[in-house]
């Protein structure tokens, strides 16, 4: 199985913040269901993403990094710096597809961001049909970002999957100020 998770403004379909490297809002009840769906399986991220993630990695979780430019450990720790973890894998955009039909043989796999990674994916007909579940938790207010971060293709899910909504909460954002904002999880799937 291959799911893919995300947490987004879906008016404007904003995903995070360009200065910052930051989510778009950050609500603790959300990433504890982030942490539910990720747990235990094999987390695949942009480069930028991991670097985003705190220092160490995420726990009880299998980290696998999607970057050109990091081809060898020496590489990872210079690219990466403080944030190097051991048992990091790096594999490259061409050897994606691959990588996932024989990791996903054994293990449950997470398609965890950023906007390049996901994109990629709702373009790319071979890498989109190895999607499973797109998990879309989605706030209708906007925030204030002066650099954000979009993810356009998020639109067209719509009228390429069936949905579901499995989770309607309300939660404080505590990157816009602790703003009470109401939120749901959408699930996207074929058929
Ligand atoms: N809303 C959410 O749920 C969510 C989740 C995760 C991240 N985010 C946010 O998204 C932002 C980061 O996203 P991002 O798009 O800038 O970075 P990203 O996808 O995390 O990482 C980009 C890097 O990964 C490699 N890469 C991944 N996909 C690629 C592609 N299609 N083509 C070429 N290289 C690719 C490249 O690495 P090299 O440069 O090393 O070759 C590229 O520079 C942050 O604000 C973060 O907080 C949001």
């Amino acid at each position: 199985m291959v799911n893919m998770i995300y947490s987004i403004s879906y008016k404007e379909n904003i995903v995070g913040n360009k200065d910052t490297n930051d989510l778009v809002f950050n609500i603790r009840e959300d990433l504890q269901f982030f942490k539910e769906m990720t747990i235990g399986t094999t987390m695949i991220m942009g480069r930028k993403t991991f670097e985003s993630l705190p220092t160490g990695g995420l726990p009880k979780r299998k980290h696998v990094i999607v970057s050109n430019k990091i081809k060898t450990i020496e590489d990872a720790k210079e690219i990466l710096g403080e944030k190097y973890i051991e048992n990091l894998t790096f594999i490259n955009l061409d050897n994606l597809e691959e990588y996932i039909k024989d990791e996903t043989k054994t293990n449950k796999i997470s398609i965890i961001g950023g906007a390049m990674l996901y994109s990629h994916f709702l373009e790319d007909k071979n890498l989109f049909d190895l999607l499973s579940n797109v998990y879309a938790t989605e706030v209708e207010r906007i925030p204030e970002i002066k650099n954000p971060v979009r993810l356009v293709e998020h639109s067209n899910l719509t009228r390429k999957c069936s949905s579901e909504i499995v989770k309607i909460g309300q939660g404080k954002d505590r990157l816009d100020n602790n703003n009470l904002v109401d939120y749901k999880v959408v699930k996207y799937f074929k058929g």
